[in-house]
């Protein structure tokens, strides 16, 4: 036993915690699994310490823009104060209330958060503690409800990593080579700029029609979508798609499953949920990262009469409607109203988006500049006619950024997107610092080459 895991399970004092690099990485290489060991973006480690608003600190006092949030978690800024200030009060009181006994903040957070849906439907919430989980609840209940099995998913998508919400998923790097769900069914991703048909949205449409026609029963269960794929790399849905597409599933006695994990909450910044944007209503929404700002928490929210076929059996995540996620949950949502943060991600959105076209002009490597509201996308191609992915140069000018202080993602099935989803409280002032942290790691990489 070495001095630092002495002191860690030593009967005197707080816990010892060793923040040196070697440490951290020693224990990390020591003891994570290969699933958790393996998903790190960077050649060497980067080890944050703090917080604040758009900004992280690394253990070295190092600041950074963060325009990750944590993996679109940190919606309302790291450490808000009114987030902190209810889970601090939550956590004195009690830390964990089962759902099997009652306690007013889930109750009130399921008020909310139905509030918050489309009027003229009955909306019911079920909490869980991930997103993946609430996919595999929306799954469950799709199925119950309908009586059929075949589902339809869109190639590209994430949904993520339990059996579930793996088999859902569209994206070969994130599927592993084990027996995972039947009767799911991934159709041509509806993407104006790499998706098999281009923008001719009726040829996505009728390759939904042929998917039916060839590998389903003819009866669905649903149709599972990202709004925004977000891992996928900032695709929209195209204008006219997601209607026109749920009408076929619906005609074929499915529902729509609208998986707003990263890009609800306002983040679009034109609606509060993406698929609005779509004039839909799903039947079943599935939410989880921004709604806790970090804190483990997802929902289904779904229309009553499809949430009430699950009423005779037993559905049970232990730490769903934790009274702390829930806690959280509710400061977020004020938060997010008090200080017009979906008002704010459309404006600071904009600004960004035209910081990037800026770049887009200046830089044959940059392919394509997409997004909406506090999700966009630099897509990095060798060539801009043939569109090969760049993905080792994407690679590189990655390394660049967190030199440059700021954070972003590398995303995409082939790596080469550059993706942003900051805490919606990013400001116009960062904008500029932004642009010049990304133009320099642009230039530099462009002189090495
Ligand atoms: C769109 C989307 N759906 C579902 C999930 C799964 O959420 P979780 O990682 O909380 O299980 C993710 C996670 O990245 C996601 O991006």
């Amino acid at each position: 036993m070495d001095a630092a895991t002495e002191s860690a399970t030593g009967a005197a004092g707080p816990l010892h915690t060793d923040w040196s690099t070697e440490g951290i990485v020693r224990r990390r290489d020591r003891y994570y699994a290969a699933t958790q060991r393996a998903f790190v973006p960077y050649k060497t480690p980067l080890i944050f310490q703090r917080g604040q608003g758009q900004y992280l600190w690394d253990e070295k006092g190092n600041k950074y823009v963060d325009l990750l949030g944590m993996n679109v978690c940190v919606s309302v800024g790291h450490a808000h104060p009114k987030v902190t200030a209810a889970v601090k009060a939550q956590v004195d009181d009690l830390q964990h209330c089962t759902t099997m006994f009652y306690h007013p903040t889930p109750a009130h957070f399921a008020e909310e958060l139905a509030a918050k849906m489309p009027a003229g439907a009955d909306w019911v919430v079920h909490f869980t503690n991930s997103g993946a989980e609430a996919i595999d609840l929306a799954l469950v209940m799709a199925q119950a409800f309908t009586g059929h099995i075949d589902m339809l998913a869109l190639r590209n998508a994430y949904h993520g990593a339990t059996m579930g919400a793996q088999s859902l998923t569209g994206i070969s790097g994130f599927r592993h080579n084990v027996p995972l769900l039947g009767g799911i069914h991934h159709v041509a991703n509806p993407d104006p700029y790499r998706g098999a048909f281009g923008a001719d949205v009726d040829a996505y449409l009728a390759e939904i029609d042929r998917t039916i026609q060839h590998s389903t029963s003819g009866r669905l269960a649903g149709l599972l979508v990202e709004p925004v794929q977000g891992y996928g790399g900032i695709i929209e849905l195209p204008p006219g798609y997601l209607k026109a597409a749920t009408e076929k599933v619906r005609a074929r006695g499915g529902v729509l499953i609208a998986d707003e994990v990263q890009s609800g909450f306002g983040r679009t910044g034109d609606s509060f949920w993406a698929f609005e944007a779509h004039d839909v209503i799903p039947e079943i929404v599935v939410m989880a990262k921004g709604i806790g700002n970090g804190f483990p928490l997802g929902a289904v929210v779904a229309q009553r009469h499809v949430a009430e076929v699950l009423a005779d059996k037993f559905y049970f995540n232990t730490y769903g409607a934790n009274p702390v996620a829930c806690a959280a949950g509710r400061a977020v949502l004020q938060v997010l109203d008090e200080e017009g943060l979906q008002a704010n991600a459309k404006t600071v959105g904009a600004a960004l988006g035209q910081a990037l076209q800026r770049l887009h002009q200046k830089y044959e490597i940059i392919g394509e500049v997409r997004g909406r509201g506090l999700m966009q996308a630099i897509e990095l191609v060798r060539d801009r006619r043939t569109r090969e992915p760049a993905t080792a140069e994407t690679a590189t000018i990655f390394e660049l950024t967190r030199d440059l202080g700021i954070v972003v993602s590398k995303s995409g099935p082939n790596r080469n997107i550059l993706r942003m989803v900051p805490p919606l409280c990013l400001s116009l002032d960062d904008i500029p610092q932004v642009e010049t942290a990304l133009d320099a790691c642009f230039s530099r990489a462009a002189a090495a080459a």
